[in-house]
């Protein structure tokens, strides 16, 4: 990657992440250029943002390849097509497999909806109350074979409370995932943030940990 990095995001659903990306970017906080939307899911409300914000979007359901590798062949060679440099999984909701990794290696950013390595996969919120956990939150990460345990970069923590349900949660939480989100997808643009042998990488220093970051702290990008 030379220069700003052409961008795509990939969703399946409402893509509120996608438009808090770019907000971000026309806000100016976000270097390069937002090139692609795609999605597995033809009626993902996520295109429409992606349409209204002038970014060219394209669908490829899953469901007309034979395995995941055809469809991660497909899928990268669309992302290849269009000059992408950086993947960003918003509500994603595909697995990938190295056949797309591997031409794409660490230059792939994830965000789960829970402080990993705690509740990797589906059902986050209903899984964090019924643990009883005091914490909860979001967390970005480079995206590696194995589901949701590729190295931490940041994370929104949130407090959660006795009287909370899991959509009360989820909104507190999305919350940060709006804030977290567009800055370590500049940090990766703007070269400060790599993935290492040792890990994820920001300023050339290894991170033991994702940072964490709460609702009441200033970050060096707006919300
Ligand atoms: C988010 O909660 C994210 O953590 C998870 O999928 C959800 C996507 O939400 N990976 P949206 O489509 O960006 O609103």
């Amino acid at each position: 990657m030379s220069g700003a990095p052409r961008i795509a995001v990939l969703l399946s659903g409402s893509g509120s992440n996608l438009q808090a990306l770019l907000d971000a970017h026309a806000a100016g906080h976000l270097p390069g250029t937002f090139a692609q939307v795609v999605s597995n899911c033809a009626d993902a409300y996520g295109l429409e943002r992606a349409a209204a914000a002038g970014v060219p979007t394209q669908t490829i359901d899953h469901r007309l390849y034979p395995d995941r590798e055809h469809f991660d062949a497909a899928l990268a060679a669309a992302l290849e097509a269009a000059g992408i440099d950086l993947v960003v999984l918003a509500g994603f909701m595909r697995v990938l497999t190295p056949v797309l990794l591997e031409r794409f290696a660490g230059r792939v950013l994830n965000i789960h909806p829970s402080l990993l390595p705690d509740f990797r996969g589906l059902h986050t919120h209903e899984r964090a109350l019924a643990a009883g956990v005091q914490e909860h939150g979001c967390t970005v990460h480079f995206v590696t074979p194995e589901l949701d345990a590729g190295p931490g970069i940041i994370q929104g923590v949130v407090p959660v409370h006795s009287e909370d349900t899991p959509e009360a949660l989820a909104q507190r939480v999305q919350a940060q995932e709006h804030r977290v989100y567009p800055l370590a997808v500049r940090w990766l643009a703007s070269g400060r943030l790599r993935l290492g042998d040792q890990g994820a990488e920001l300023d050339s220093r290894v991170l033991e940990a994702p940072v964490r970051v709460h609702p009441e702290d200033t970050l060096d990008l707006p919300a």
